[in-house]
Protein backbone atom coordinates (compact mmCIF):
# COMPACT_ATOMS: atom_id res chain seq x y z
CA UNK A 1 0.00 0.00 0.00
CA UNK A 2 1.06 3.45 -1.14
CA UNK A 3 1.83 6.11 1.65
CA UNK A 4 0.87 9.07 -0.01
CA UNK A 5 -0.02 12.21 1.26
CA UNK A 6 -0.63 15.96 0.59
CA UNK A 7 2.71 16.99 2.69
CA UNK A 8 4.94 19.95 1.06
CA UNK A 9 8.43 20.53 1.28
CA UNK A 10 9.75 23.35 2.72
CA UNK A 11 11.34 25.83 0.53
CA UNK A 12 14.37 28.00 1.67
CA UNK A 13 15.47 31.86 0.03
CA UNK A 14 19.40 31.52 -1.13
CA UNK A 15 21.11 35.37 -1.16
CA UNK A 16 20.72 35.07 -4.84
CA UNK A 17 16.79 35.41 -4.49
CA UNK A 18 16.57 31.79 -6.01
CA UNK A 19 14.58 29.05 -4.10
CA UNK A 20 15.52 25.78 -2.48
CA UNK A 21 12.59 23.22 -2.20
CA UNK A 22 14.17 21.02 1.11
CA UNK A 23 12.57 17.75 0.10
CA UNK A 24 12.39 15.17 2.98
CA UNK A 25 13.85 12.00 4.82
CA UNK A 26 12.04 9.05 1.99
CA UNK A 27 10.80 11.38 -0.52
CA UNK A 28 11.90 9.42 -3.91
CA UNK A 29 14.07 12.36 -5.26
CA UNK A 30 16.01 13.10 -2.05
CA UNK A 31 19.35 11.72 -3.62
CA UNK A 32 18.80 12.44 -6.98
CA UNK A 33 20.52 15.89 -7.64
CA UNK A 34 19.20 16.09 -11.38
CA UNK A 35 15.53 16.28 -9.87
CA UNK A 36 16.27 18.46 -7.07
CA UNK A 37 17.99 21.26 -9.72
CA UNK A 38 14.39 20.78 -11.29
CA UNK A 39 12.66 21.14 -8.13
CA UNK A 40 14.80 24.51 -7.36
CA UNK A 41 14.36 25.69 -10.55
CA UNK A 42 10.38 25.68 -10.83
CA UNK A 43 10.05 27.05 -7.26
CA UNK A 44 12.23 30.09 -8.24
CA UNK A 45 10.15 30.71 -11.23
CA UNK A 46 6.74 30.11 -9.43
CA UNK A 47 8.00 33.03 -6.74
CA UNK A 48 9.14 35.12 -9.34
CA UNK A 49 5.37 35.16 -10.65
CA UNK A 50 3.49 38.33 -10.01
CA UNK A 51 -0.15 38.85 -10.65
CA UNK A 52 -1.36 40.01 -13.75
CA UNK A 53 1.17 37.98 -15.54
CA UNK A 54 1.15 34.62 -17.13
CA UNK A 55 2.20 31.79 -15.26
CA UNK A 56 5.60 30.55 -16.23
CA UNK A 57 5.76 28.30 -18.99
CA UNK A 58 7.68 25.18 -17.94
CA UNK A 59 9.41 23.30 -20.44
CA UNK A 60 8.47 19.80 -19.10
CA UNK A 61 11.23 17.01 -20.08
CA UNK A 62 10.14 13.79 -21.53
CA UNK A 63 10.14 11.86 -18.38
CA UNK A 64 8.08 13.99 -16.77
CA UNK A 65 5.60 13.47 -19.93
CA UNK A 66 5.81 9.61 -19.27
CA UNK A 67 4.85 10.23 -15.58
CA UNK A 68 1.79 12.29 -16.55
CA UNK A 69 1.04 9.38 -19.25
CA UNK A 70 1.76 6.49 -17.26
CA UNK A 71 -0.73 8.20 -14.02
CA UNK A 72 -2.98 9.57 -16.72
CA UNK A 73 -3.75 5.88 -18.14
CA UNK A 74 -3.43 4.48 -14.60
CA UNK A 75 -6.42 6.94 -13.24
CA UNK A 76 -8.91 6.75 -16.47
CA UNK A 77 -10.52 3.42 -15.54
CA UNK A 78 -10.16 4.02 -11.98
CA UNK A 79 -12.16 7.53 -12.74
CA UNK A 80 -15.07 5.50 -14.58
CA UNK A 81 -15.28 3.09 -11.66
CA UNK A 82 -14.67 5.20 -8.94
CA UNK A 83 -15.12 9.03 -9.45
CA UNK A 84 -18.98 10.99 -8.99
CA UNK A 85 -20.41 12.44 -11.72
CA UNK A 86 -20.00 15.69 -11.63
CA UNK A 87 -16.34 15.08 -12.00
CA UNK A 88 -16.85 12.91 -14.72
CA UNK A 89 -18.61 15.80 -16.61
CA UNK A 90 -15.64 18.21 -15.29
CA UNK A 91 -13.74 15.77 -17.04
CA UNK A 92 -15.10 15.53 -20.44
CA UNK A 93 -15.49 19.67 -20.17
CA UNK A 94 -11.74 19.69 -19.62
CA UNK A 95 -10.52 17.03 -21.90
CA UNK A 96 -7.05 17.49 -20.88
CA UNK A 97 -4.69 15.85 -22.47
CA UNK A 98 -3.29 12.30 -21.71
CA UNK A 99 0.11 11.75 -23.20
CA UNK A 100 2.01 15.33 -22.17
CA UNK A 101 1.69 17.66 -19.11
CA UNK A 102 -0.50 20.68 -20.11
CA UNK A 103 0.68 24.06 -18.31
CA UNK A 104 -1.31 25.99 -16.12
CA UNK A 105 -1.66 28.81 -18.40
CA UNK A 106 -3.49 27.11 -21.45
CA UNK A 107 -5.82 25.53 -18.72
CA UNK A 108 -6.26 28.50 -16.87
CA UNK A 109 -8.16 29.66 -20.89
CA UNK A 110 -10.18 26.43 -20.71
CA UNK A 111 -11.07 26.59 -17.12
CA UNK A 112 -12.23 30.25 -17.39
CA UNK A 113 -14.93 30.07 -20.18
CA UNK A 114 -16.66 27.40 -18.23
CA UNK A 115 -16.63 28.93 -14.46
CA UNK A 116 -14.14 32.10 -14.54
CA UNK A 117 -11.09 30.37 -12.34
CA UNK A 118 -7.95 30.73 -13.41
CA UNK A 119 -4.84 29.08 -11.74
CA UNK A 120 -1.94 30.79 -9.57
CA UNK A 121 1.57 29.54 -9.87
CA UNK A 122 2.61 28.25 -6.18
CA UNK A 123 6.49 27.80 -5.62
CA UNK A 124 4.99 25.00 -2.18
CA UNK A 125 2.89 25.84 0.23
CA UNK A 126 0.65 28.72 0.01
CA UNK A 127 -0.35 30.33 3.67
CA UNK A 128 -3.99 29.55 4.58
CA UNK A 129 -5.19 32.82 3.89
CA UNK A 130 -3.78 33.55 1.08
CA UNK A 131 -4.53 30.10 -0.51
CA UNK A 132 -8.33 30.56 0.57
CA UNK A 133 -8.51 33.94 -0.12
CA UNK A 134 -7.36 33.51 -4.47
CA UNK A 135 -10.54 31.11 -4.39
CA UNK A 136 -12.99 34.02 -3.08
CA UNK A 137 -10.87 35.58 -6.40
CA UNK A 138 -11.85 32.73 -8.77
CA UNK A 139 -7.98 31.60 -8.34
CA UNK A 140 -6.28 28.38 -7.19
CA UNK A 141 -2.90 28.05 -6.35
CA UNK A 142 -0.90 25.28 -7.77
CA UNK A 143 2.48 23.77 -8.02
CA UNK A 144 4.01 22.83 -11.09
CA UNK A 145 6.41 19.79 -10.37
CA UNK A 146 5.85 16.63 -11.66
CA UNK A 147 6.68 14.14 -8.84
CA UNK A 148 10.12 11.33 -9.20
CA UNK A 149 9.75 9.17 -11.81
CA UNK A 150 10.95 6.43 -10.19
CA UNK A 151 7.59 5.71 -8.53
CA UNK A 152 5.26 7.49 -11.11
CA UNK A 153 2.23 6.01 -9.29
CA UNK A 154 2.98 7.81 -5.78
CA UNK A 155 3.72 11.12 -4.33
CA UNK A 156 4.36 12.57 -0.82
CA UNK A 157 3.59 15.84 -1.93
CA UNK A 158 0.71 17.46 -3.85
CA UNK A 159 2.14 17.73 -7.72
CA UNK A 160 1.15 19.08 -10.74
CA UNK A 161 -0.71 15.63 -11.33
CA UNK A 162 -2.88 16.06 -8.39
CA UNK A 163 -3.34 20.17 -9.10
CA UNK A 164 -4.60 19.36 -12.07
CA UNK A 165 -6.00 15.73 -12.61
CA UNK A 166 -7.63 16.17 -9.31
CA UNK A 167 -8.58 19.61 -8.64
CA UNK A 168 -8.16 21.22 -12.45
CA UNK A 169 -11.43 18.47 -13.13
CA UNK A 170 -13.42 20.13 -10.49
CA UNK A 171 -12.54 24.05 -11.58
CA UNK A 172 -14.10 22.83 -15.10
CA UNK A 173 -17.71 22.00 -13.25
CA UNK A 174 -19.81 25.32 -11.82
CA UNK A 175 -21.09 23.27 -9.09
CA UNK A 176 -17.55 22.49 -7.28
CA UNK A 177 -16.57 26.21 -8.01
CA UNK A 178 -19.54 27.26 -6.27
CA UNK A 179 -18.65 25.74 -3.25
CA UNK A 180 -14.48 26.43 -3.73
CA UNK A 181 -15.65 30.37 -4.13
CA UNK A 182 -17.74 29.53 -0.68
CA UNK A 183 -14.53 27.98 0.95
CA UNK A 184 -12.72 30.91 0.21
CA UNK A 185 -15.58 33.20 0.87
CA UNK A 186 -15.81 31.89 4.43
CA UNK A 187 -12.20 32.23 4.93
CA UNK A 188 -12.00 35.88 4.37
CA UNK A 189 -14.47 36.34 6.49
CA UNK A 190 -13.35 34.49 9.74
CA UNK A 191 -10.70 36.24 11.78
CA UNK A 192 -9.55 33.86 14.08
CA UNK A 193 -6.83 31.35 13.78
CA UNK A 194 -9.14 28.56 15.23
CA UNK A 195 -12.32 29.34 12.95
CA UNK A 196 -9.57 29.56 9.51
CA UNK A 197 -8.60 26.41 10.93
CA UNK A 198 -12.02 24.60 10.93
CA UNK A 199 -13.50 25.96 7.96
CA UNK A 200 -9.95 24.50 6.42
CA UNK A 201 -10.54 20.84 7.92
CA UNK A 202 -14.16 21.10 6.50
CA UNK A 203 -12.72 21.81 2.93
CA UNK A 204 -10.34 18.99 3.53
CA UNK A 205 -12.57 16.58 3.89
CA UNK A 206 -14.77 17.39 1.43
CA UNK A 207 -13.19 18.93 -1.71
CA UNK A 208 -9.97 17.09 -0.87
CA UNK A 209 -11.57 13.80 0.38
CA UNK A 210 -15.50 13.91 0.50
CA UNK A 211 -16.86 10.85 -0.70
CA UNK A 212 -20.79 10.86 -1.63
CA UNK A 213 -23.48 7.84 -2.37
CA UNK A 214 -24.80 7.30 -5.63
CA UNK A 215 -27.37 4.95 -7.04
CA UNK A 216 -24.56 2.28 -8.10
CA UNK A 217 -22.27 2.46 -4.85
CA UNK A 218 -19.99 4.94 -2.89
CA UNK A 219 -18.09 7.80 -5.49
CA UNK A 220 -15.12 9.73 -4.74
CA UNK A 221 -15.39 13.42 -5.49
CA UNK A 222 -12.62 15.00 -3.03
CA UNK A 223 -9.31 15.66 -5.46
CA UNK A 224 -7.23 14.21 -2.99
CA UNK A 225 -8.95 10.64 -3.73
CA UNK A 226 -9.49 11.28 -7.60
CA UNK A 227 -5.82 12.33 -8.13
CA UNK A 228 -3.89 9.40 -6.12
CA UNK A 229 -3.92 5.89 -8.09
CA UNK A 230 -3.69 4.05 -4.31
CA UNK A 231 -6.18 5.59 -2.61
CA UNK A 232 -8.52 5.80 -5.48
CA UNK A 233 -8.83 1.89 -5.21
CA UNK A 234 -8.75 2.04 -0.76
CA UNK A 235 -11.44 4.70 0.40
CA UNK A 236 -14.16 2.50 0.53
CA UNK A 237 -12.77 0.72 3.11
CA UNK A 238 -12.34 3.21 5.13
CA UNK A 239 -14.51 4.70 7.81
CA UNK A 240 -16.77 5.96 6.60
CA UNK A 241 -19.47 8.77 8.50
CA UNK A 242 -21.61 10.65 7.76
CA UNK A 243 -21.72 14.52 6.66
CA UNK A 244 -21.59 16.61 9.78
CA UNK A 245 -19.84 19.81 10.16
CA UNK A 246 -18.88 20.12 13.31
CA UNK A 247 -17.43 16.47 12.90
CA UNK A 248 -15.40 17.36 9.67
CA UNK A 249 -14.01 20.98 11.44
CA UNK A 250 -13.08 18.87 14.44
CA UNK A 251 -11.77 15.76 13.03
CA UNK A 252 -7.70 15.73 13.00
CA UNK A 253 -5.82 14.17 10.39
CA UNK A 254 -2.66 12.61 9.30
CA UNK A 255 -1.66 14.00 5.62
CA UNK A 256 1.12 11.14 5.45
CA UNK A 257 -1.23 8.34 5.07
CA UNK A 258 -4.20 7.54 3.26
CA UNK A 259 -7.04 9.26 5.14
CA UNK A 260 -8.90 6.13 7.19
CA UNK A 261 -12.11 8.63 8.45
CA UNK A 262 -13.71 9.94 4.95
CA UNK A 263 -17.43 11.88 5.17
CA UNK A 264 -19.65 10.56 2.88
CA UNK A 265 -22.81 13.30 1.36
CA UNK A 266 -26.15 11.52 0.77
CA UNK A 267 -25.97 12.97 -2.97
CA UNK A 268 -24.14 16.20 -4.47
CA UNK A 269 -26.89 18.69 -3.78
CA UNK A 270 -26.45 17.67 0.31
CA UNK A 271 -22.41 19.00 -0.47
CA UNK A 272 -24.21 22.45 -1.35
CA UNK A 273 -27.42 22.47 1.59
CA UNK A 274 -25.03 21.38 3.87
CA UNK A 275 -21.32 22.71 3.46
CA UNK A 276 -21.96 25.44 0.93
CA UNK A 277 -24.18 26.87 3.32
CA UNK A 278 -22.31 26.49 6.48
CA UNK A 279 -19.01 28.65 4.12
CA UNK A 280 -22.11 31.03 3.23
CA UNK A 281 -23.14 31.97 6.68
CA UNK A 282 -19.88 30.84 9.28
CA UNK A 283 -18.49 33.23 11.29
CA UNK A 284 -15.99 33.25 14.35
CA UNK A 285 -18.90 33.35 16.75
CA UNK A 286 -21.12 30.25 14.83
CA UNK A 287 -17.85 28.23 14.61
CA UNK A 288 -17.00 28.80 18.70
CA UNK A 289 -20.71 27.99 18.84
CA UNK A 290 -20.06 25.06 17.14
CA UNK A 291 -16.80 23.90 18.79
CA UNK A 292 -18.08 24.17 22.12
CA UNK A 293 -21.33 22.07 21.53
CA UNK A 294 -18.97 19.37 20.27
CA UNK A 295 -16.89 19.77 23.21
CA UNK A 296 -19.74 19.66 25.54
CA UNK A 297 -21.39 15.90 23.47
CA UNK A 298 -18.47 14.51 23.50
CA UNK A 299 -18.06 15.08 27.25
CA UNK A 300 -21.72 14.38 27.81
CA UNK A 301 -21.09 11.00 26.05
CA UNK A 302 -18.23 10.40 27.26
CA UNK A 303 -19.71 10.64 31.21
FE1 LIG B 1 -5.38 19.70 -3.13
Amino acid sequence: MFEEGQYFAPVKAKDDGSLTVQLGEGHPGLHDPKYRARRDLLATQADRWTPGQPAPLVDYTAEEHEVWRVVSADLRDKHRVYACQEFLDGKEALGLPVDRVPQLEELSDRIEPMTGFRYRPAAGLVPLREFYGALDENAFWATQYVRHHSVPLYTPEPDVLHEVVGHGNTLADPRFTALYAAAGGAAKRVESAEALEFVSKVFWFTLEFGVVHEADGLKAYGAGILSSPGEIEEFRGMTIRPLDIVAMGTQDYDITHYQEVLFAARSFDQIGDVVGEFWDSCDDDSIAALKKGAVTLSSTSSS
